[in-house]
């Protein structure tokens, strides 16, 4: 059996708790077809993106700032592609957006979107493909899943939090158009110890986009 907190906890900080109800969330379906800026494009896992999945999972910089299971190896692999097929049909699952090249469909990495926050609040958490990095992957990637959440899911907010020492991931929120809101002190556990994280926003009128109705 996957488990889905670990699965998503590693392409973020771990969910603070469960606060909007599994049953009030909209149902969600993946952007198909694919979402796509031109240069990079969000759609739902296929078996495929296993050897991405694990390229991934094995690299020091996913190890050092995300939950990722330390060995990750085949069955990690398999367990995390299991919950990026299936989180789909289930409401109580984070959401897992599949990076690709738009060309060659190849996996570049991920994005994942969790829902059990309050009302209207989606995060995201995200990681990059080692071989990918460094060419404004993720902050597409992230763009595209904030406004997909905008659009599709009704989010009246969505945020992001990073190790105040992860400078690439706060660059890119900060690419991204995301504002930085400041550090919550020992907020999240990562590998085992609790850490100060950055939070970081954005809001619908930051992209231009319609408020959902509540405002
Ligand atoms: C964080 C991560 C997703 C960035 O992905 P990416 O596709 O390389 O990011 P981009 O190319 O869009 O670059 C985003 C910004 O970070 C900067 N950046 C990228 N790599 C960097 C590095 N190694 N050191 C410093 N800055 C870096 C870029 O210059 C850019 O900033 P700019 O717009 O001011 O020039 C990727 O490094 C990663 O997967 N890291 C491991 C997992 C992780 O940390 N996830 C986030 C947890 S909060």
């Amino acid at each position: 059996m996957p488990n889905p907190s670990a699965g998503h906890a590693r392409r973020g900080a771990a969910a603070a708790g469960s606060m909007a109800a599994v049953a009030d969330r909209p149902r969600a379906t993946p952007p198909d077809p694919p979402l796509t800026d031109g240069v990079v494009a969000l759609r739902r896992a296929v078996p495929a993106d296993r050897a991405g999945l694990l390229e991934d999972g094995r690299d020091p910089e996913m190890q050092r700032w995300t939950n990722t299971p330390d060995p990750y190896g085949d069955r990690e692999a398999d367990e995390e592609l299991a919950w990026f097929l299936s989180c789909w049909d289930d409401p109580a699952k984070p959401l897992a957006l599949v990076v690709a090249d738009p060309a060659t469909d190849r996996y570049l990495g991920a994005v994942v979107v969790m829902r059990d926050r309050p009302a209207g609040i989606v995060e995201l958490g995200y990681g990059v493909n080692p071989n990918a990095r460094g060419r404004g992957v993720g902050t597409r990637a992230v763009g595209l899943a904030a406004r997909w959440a905008f659009a599709e899911l009704g989010a009246a907010r969505v945020e992001a939090r990073t190790d105040p020492e992860n400078l690439p991931s706060q660059r890119l929120l900060a690419a991204a158009g995301f504002t930085r809101e400041g550090v919550e002190r020992k907020s999240r556990v990562i590998k085992g110890r609790r850490h100060d994280m950055v939070c970081w926003s954005l809001l619908p009128a930051d992209v231009g986009a319609a408020p959902p109705p509540a405002g």
